[in-house]
């Protein structure tokens, strides 16, 4: 769906030289609303022109193109500003979100298109770290922004379910495991054995060999390695899932590293048959120095495959199985050499559909402390986070009927916006005060917007008239809220293209913003004005909707009590 600021964008991209995005960029509320309802400054093309900004507005004012509802375009100082006719953009907006509802700002852009985005992809018997959580939430937000969009989007988790740390934690199960119940242990119980090996191993060397071997007969499908590979991955399966659970996430496919087993052979031949991979002193690699990168391993010289093969592997699986128009991979900073040197990979082998795939990075979360100190348990973090917020609830006398559903929605939701309010290659700092702030840009911020909206609904008591008079919503703040709704379907757009879920949590907190400004300043139920108690109800009625929608893009729920 484009929305007017789109069409403004577009007309403005029709007579200068500059990319759309940067116009978009640019493209601001003038300061004062008699100078316009969209500006364009053109002291940027004043360089590269050689005339006076001014100048340039008025001649770029004389050869835009508009459309209803926007008026007029006019040169005011530096600025090529638009002028819109308000009450009859409001009109349309209004009843476009109240005949849409929970589909304003979907669209069909992606019909008959599949994205894969593999994320989260935790290690088995190693904790869900803070970079899985990061990763989880910036996935899921994308399956959702995808989803909006009409793609059919197919969610993989890519478990660490192979390696040789199985090796090791079998070793450490034989030596110390006694007496342990391996099918309920959890994954902090499982840690400990891995950690407990390294320790033992600096002492004793000879428990790497004895790791080793149980490695191989894992790789060799021996019953008995085998059938504690597979304790150890149901255990840490189900202690994940919780967590899932509480995210409210979920997934397509659960197909991980071992999954690929039988298909690395094929992989590394493919590799050798296109020319691509080479032997070299027993191992097998290839050269990437066409692209600037260094050469990427796919066997050592024992044979064993490497991350990277299985990467390679599950690649071609999934262009083979999906036949994607994107593949995401939603994985930290730490390992952009790795989607390079894959991704270079697949081009070197002649494959047209490498320039589908997409490394989603993202940055590191400081300040999240754990109970040792060291070891950050998501499933604190989030334990915790709930528990905060059961307390604020208390304290404030909140109006809510469900203390515990209410806790996890917040509690969780609190999280998971502090997660995406920033864009997501910054590092974020995590403090407990500013994440639960009522006050601040946060989660419970923008979910109690919401719910204050819905009580002010449940208040009127009566149905929303869509056929109200809106040509009453003259004010300042009715208009910048009318506006910063419609610019959503554009946000959400903007976000699915820059797979950054921050530009629809910057455009909720701009909502929010709007809508409490309009709150304070008006009085919405007015008994004397019953014609203008309708359309300012159904302004309200909008509000709350695009929200909703909002915190639904976010995977973030929208409680109508707090
Ligand atoms: N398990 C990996 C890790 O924790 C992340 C896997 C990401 N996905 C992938 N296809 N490599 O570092």
């Amino acid at each position: 769906m484009s929305s007017y600021l789109d069409q403004v964008v577009d007309a403005i991209a029709a007579v200068v030289e500059l990319p759309r995005e940067e116009i978009m960029e640019a493209v601001q509320p003038p300061p004062s609303p008699d100078m316009g309802d969209y500006g364009f400054p053109c002291f940027q093309l004043a360089k590269a022109l050689r005339r006076s900004p001014a100048q340039i507005a008025s001649e770029l004012a004389s050869q835009v193109q508009v459309r209803p509802p926007i008026r007029e375009a006019r040169g005011v100082g530096p600025y090529l500003n638009f002028f819109v006719d308000r009450p009859r953009f409001i009109a349309e907006v209004l009843g476009r979100v109240h005949s849409l509802g929970t589909q304003f700002g979907a669209s069909d852009e992606g019909a008959g298109k599949t994205v894969v985005i593999d994320y989260s992809s935790p290690n088995i018997a190693k904790p869900f770290g803070i970079g899985h959580l990061r990763s989880t939430v910036i996935g899921h937000s994308l399956y959702q922004l995808f989803r909006f969009l009409g793609y059919r989007v197919v969610r993989v988790n890519h478990l660490g379910d192979w390696g040789t740390q199985f090796g090791k934690l079998i070793t450490a199960v034989k030596h110390w495991g006694g007496g342990m119940d391996l099918a309920s242990a959890t994954v902090e119980d499982q840690y400990r054995l891995y950690v407990r090996f390294h320790k033992e191993a600096e002492a004793d060397p000879s428990l790497e060999d004895e790791a080793r071997a149980w490695h191989r007969r894992v790789e060799e499908h021996d019953p008995e390695a085998r059938a504690l590979w597979q304790m150890f991955r149901d255990a840490s399966l189900a202690d994940f899932r919780r967590m899932y659970d509480l995210l409210g996430v979920d997934f397509d496919s659960w197909a991980g590293e071992s999954f690929y087993e039988d298909l690395l052979d094929d992989a590394v031949r493919l590799a050798f048959e296109t020319g691509v991979a080479r032997e070299d002193q027993g191992v097998i690699l290839v050269d990437l120095s066409e692209y600037d990168l260094p050469p990427c391993l796919l066997r050592k010289s024992d044979g064993a495959t490497l991350y990277a093969t299985r990467d390679l592997a599950a690649l071609l699986y999934r262009y083979r199985t999906y036949q994607f128009h994107r593949v995401i991979y939603v994985v930290g900073a730490p390992q952009n050499l790795h989607f390079q040197q894959l991704f270079a990979m697949v081009r070197k082998m002649g494959f047209d559909w490498a320039d589908r795939c997409v490394h989603v990075n993202f940055g590191h979360i400081r300040g999240m402390k754990s109970r040792e100190g060291s070891l950050v348990l998501l499933e604190d973090v989030l334990g915790r986070s709930m528990q905060l917020v059961r307390d604020i609830i208390r304290e404030r006398q909140l109006d809510v009927d469900n203390v515990d559903e209410v806790a996890r929605q917040v509690g969780v939701g609190a999280i998971v916006f502090a997660d995406l309010s920033r864009r997501r290659i910054k590092d974020i700092e995590f403090n407990w005060d500013e994440i639960l702030n009522f006050e601040g840009e946060t989660g419970p911020y923008v979910q109690y917007t919401h719910a204050r909206l819905c009580s002010l609904l449940r208040k009127y008591g009566e149905p929303v008239d869509p056929s109200a008079d809106v040509s009453l919503l003259g004010e300042p703040e009715e208009w910048q809220l009318a506006r910063t709704l419609e610019a959503f379907p554009s946000a959400v757009c903007r976000a699915a293209e820059q797979y950054e879920p921050s530009i629809v949590s910057s455009h909720l907190l701009e909502m929010a913003a709007a809508s409490n400004q309009f709150y304070q300043r008006h009085r919405v139920i007015d008994p004397a004005n019953p014609a203008l108690t309708r359309a300012r109800v159904l302004l309200v009625d909008a509000t709350r909707r695009v929200i909703a929608n909002a915190l639904g893009l976010l995977n973030m729920a929208a409680p109508e009590r707090m």
